[in-house]
């Protein structure tokens, strides 16, 4: 069994931050996204991962994420010219993939569940795909299946105007090797790509073996601000453990899970958490509430944060209002530069939002 990680994409729906890094590398809970998933793959045991990239921020992907090592993997990068779909992406790693079945992973997705009883349904009933399907309130932004009561499924439709259930196909799906015959059977489709739902859609006309299983706990597509606060949010609920290596001077106070890195100095600042705070960052005069991510080298003075994550080295200074479901880039710089600002002004990136709430 290998593994196939899709880090490639153009992630329009997380501008600007896309236009300098991958999305899949913004961190939650100060770790990148795109290593959740390698690591819960290598707890089902897969080993062998193929790591789709693309020309803009594969370098990066791959410098950050290196050969696998840190994660007792080996890892293979394979360079995806164009975003030219999911299906496309699983027919360039043809070489990689050889005749081995495999589980595919979105790069930007998160799910709770541990993928090994999936897996061992997939290989005990020698399935030729396995789809995870999760209810969704808004079934008309993902692919969507219909399926029976056995889990058999019916129809496979992307992104319809009328969804023919509320199960949104999650970015985890299991394959044989099967699923090459059914992609080069395929057509690109009216956006241009080619759809793994098509594939899919194809091997279940071809009368191939393909079920689906609910999942029952959480998924996160992180591929938007709100839905990768909420990633933090859960995850620094479920898995942040309070070590404390960085200096708190005596008027500071933390309390609940806190986690604050080495070479961090906090002065004055009141922290509450689940809040995570990375090496090498300068707090003063701070509160820094619940839900909070700041990664490394950042700088944070007179500042009142809650339910945001802030990207490394970016520096914010005198804010008055508190800062809430903010998601913050690299090296950025707000700041009022006087108690009571009279006017703002900004020099903003293509496709930021401000929002004076
Ligand atoms: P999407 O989030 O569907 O696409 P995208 O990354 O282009 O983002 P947006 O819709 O905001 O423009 O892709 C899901 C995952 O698959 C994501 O991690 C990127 C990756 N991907 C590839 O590696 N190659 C591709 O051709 C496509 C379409 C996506």
């Amino acid at each position: 069994m290998k593994a196939l990680i899709l880090s490639g994409g153009k992630g329009t729906r997380l501008r600007p931050l896309t236009y300098t890094g991958a999305k899949q590398l913004v961190p939650v809970a100060n770790k990148p996204i795109l290593w959740y998933g390698i690591e819960s793959i290598v707890s089902a045991g897969i080993t062998e991962i193929g790591i789709i990239i693309s020309p803009e921020t594969g370098e990066e992907v791959q410098k950050l994420t290196g050969e696998g090592d840190r994660f007792g993997a080996k890892i293979t990068y394979i360079l995806q010219e164009e975003p030219a779909g999911l299906a496309h992406a699983v027919k360039i790693a043809q070489p990689f993939l050889g005749d081995s079945p495999f589980v595919m992973y979105l790069g930007d997705n998160l799910i709770q569940n541990d993928l090994t009883p999936f897996l061992n349904h997939f290989q005990d009933k020698q399935l030729d795909a396995l789809i995870l399907l999760r209810p969704v309130e808004n079934p008309s932004a993902f692919g969507v299946a219909k399926v029976d009561q056995t889990g058999r499924v019916l129809e496979l439709v992307e992104k319809p105007a009328v969804p023919p259930s509320n199960l949104a196909l999650v970015g985890i799906y299991y394959f044989s090797p099967e699923v090459h015959q059914a992609i080069a059977r395929i057509k690109p489709s009216e956006r241009g790509e080619l759809e793994i739902t098509d594939a899919i859609s194809n091997l279940l006309d071809h009368k191939n073996p393909v079920e689906a299983q609910i999942l029952e706990g959480w998924w996160l597509d992180t591929g938007k601000k709100d839905d990768l606060l909420s990633a933090n949010q859960i995850l620094l609920d479920s898995e942040l453990q309070t070590a404390i290596f960085g200096e708190l001077d005596r008027d500071s106070q933390v309390v609940g899970r806190v986690k604050i890195g080495q070479g961090t100095q906090l002065i004055n600042c009141s922290v509450r958490g689940p809040v995570i705070i990375g090496e090498n960052c300068h707090l003063e005069n701070c509160f820094i509430g619940p839900y909070s991510s700041i990664a490394d080298g950042v700088t944070l003075k007179d500042v009142d944060l809650e339910h945001s994550v802030i990207l490394q080295e970016t520096r914010i200074e005198g804010i008055q209002q508190r800062i809430v479901d903010s998601l913050i880039g690299r090296r950025a710089q707000l700041g009022t530069g006087r108690p009571r600002p009279k006017a703002l002004r900004f020099m903003v990136g293509d496709d930021c939002h401000i929002e004076l709430a």
